[in-house]
């Protein structure tokens, strides 16, 4: 253990629990990242700064390929691009030899951008235009199918080779109501009823190869959802294998590996994941003569959640008659997340680690919105003004989200490694306010 952790443990409570990973280090009172001191991070970069640990994304790709591999040897992760979608870390996943998921044309010309091949891109939109479809077809990306409309666009368009469909398994499950990409009241993916339809209609268009799909939501820690989900989408694949007479090339999964971001949330037992998931794969694909599809999952969470860090600086500290309001520069233009779902996630005072926890404060962002608050409540130690705080689990769905909201110029990224650091995304400037506005000719 750290010589620096102080002897009023007890006070503090099991601190290296509180961070979550052994790269996240508390070196004299500091927060290092994977070697580096965020005291240094903040002063060379500025806040609000959002930093990614390259080590900690390695370990949980190679953590999760592991244990799929285990059961299978057939598999393939699409990274979901949309949890984070900078450069540099697509970059990486490049190297791991991950595949990616995208939802937009934006998405998949970052991915084209950071090296990886068209057939190992997978597009799974929602409303998509004909010219987003054209653009996606031009670029050779697949094309996972939301809707029997997309399907008739498409084909109009261009008859690909492979073409896979999104189906909805009836069941969804996700950390809040906006995270449930199945169900009921889903927008997402094609009924049973329909599925026969898309699959004969992609055939009769002489599509060759065939992919099924389905993503069931966000932030799931247990098995239970999936298992359902897969039961139920695996028995529409023997349907369509059936009654069309296809095989599929891949089987896809989804994403939604959760991670824990409250302290008493358990993490999502992987290697049960990986058992449950794939023995049950394993059994139908046999039993309904599927052969042997590639197995496909789509985490993005999983992969660069605790890899991120958000440090932001304490601006002010008021008291009013009822709260007790931390003041930082980051709001949610920075970090939607709780402002969005309620979403919880763990804040540690970066630069004063070792000291217990005194007070309960609610720490609040820059702007001009009462719902604009990082945390409510919150145990932290006496706060001063130039403190700075780690927003902890920010990794995903922190920048991607974030906006230029009440004209706040957009924060920079940081890639850690080793003790090594570099700059991966500056932060905007008031001139990017301006970018692309223009004054109608009458007042001028
Ligand atoms: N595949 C598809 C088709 C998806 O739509 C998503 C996420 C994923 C994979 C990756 O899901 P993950 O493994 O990251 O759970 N903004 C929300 C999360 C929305 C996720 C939307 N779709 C949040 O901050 O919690």
């Amino acid at each position: 253990m750290n010589k620096a952790v102080p002897s009023n443990l007890e006070q503090v409570g099991p601190l290296m629990n509180r961070l979550p990973h052994e790269l996240l280090e508390n070196q004299e009172g500091v927060l290092y990242i994977d070697g580096v001191s965020t005291i240094e991070l903040a002063r060379k970069f500025d806040t609000p700064v959002y930093v990614m640990s390259e080590r900690r994304i390695r370990e949980n790709y190679r953590n999760v390929r592991e244990a799929l591999l285990r059961h299978y040897d057939k598999i393939r992760i699409y990274c979901s691009a949309k949890a984070n979608t900078s450069l540099s870390v697509l970059k990486i996943l490049k190297t791991e030899g991950a595949c990616i998921d995208v939802v937009s044309p934006g998405e998949a010309f970052l991915a084209l951008n950071a090296g990886f091949a068209p057939k190992e891109i997978l597009f799974t939109g929602t409303s998509v235009r004909n010219d987003e479809l054209r653009f996606l077809v031009d670029s050779e990306v697949t094309i996972n199918i939301d809707s029997l409309s997309q399907l008739r666009r498409l084909l109009k368009i261009h008859v690909p080779s492979i073409v896979s469909v999104r189906v909805n398994p009836e069941v969804g499950a996700g950390h809040h109501e906006h995270c449930i990409t199945a169900g009921k009241m889903s927008k997402f993916g094609i009924w049973e009823d329909q599925v026969i339809t898309a699959y004969r209609t992609a055939k009769e268009a002489g599509v060759k190869r065939f992919g099924i799909h389905m993503h069931i939501g966000s932030g799931i820690l247990t098995v239970e959802p999936f298992l359902l989900a897969a039961e139920k989408m695996l028995e529409i694949a023997r349907l369509v294998h059936d009654e069309v007479g296809i095989t599929f090339e891949f089987i896809d999964f989804g994403g939604g590996l959760g991670v824990p971001y409250r302290p008493e949330e358990k993490p999502l037992d992987l290697e049960n994941y990986a058992e449950k998931v794939l023995s049950l794969y394993k059994k139908r694909i046999e039993e309904y003569e599927l052969g042997k599809p590639w197995f496909c999952i789509e985490p993005g969470r999983y992969i660069v959640c605790d890899a991120g860090v958000l440090l932001t600086t304490v601006n002010t500290v008021k008291v009013t008659p009822f709260r007790k309001f931390v003041g930082v520069d980051a709001g949610f233009n920075t970090l939607i997340r709780p402002a969005m779902y309620g979403s919880y996630h763990p804040i540690v005072v970066a630069n004063r680690l070792n000291e217990p926890e005194k007070e309960t404060y609610d720490v609040a962002g820059p702007l001009c919105e009462s719902g604009d608050l990082l945390a409510r409540d919150r145990s932290l130690p006496e706060i001063h003004e130039g403190d700075l705080l780690a927003v902890l689990n920010a990794g995903a769905y922190g920048f991607s989200m974030s906006s230029q909201y009440n004209s706040r110029p957009r924060c920079a990224e940081v890639m850690v490694n080793n003790g090594q650091y570099a700059l991966v995304r500056e932060k905007e400037t008031f001139e990017d306010l301006l970018k692309g506005q223009k004054i109608p000719p009458w007042l001028a």
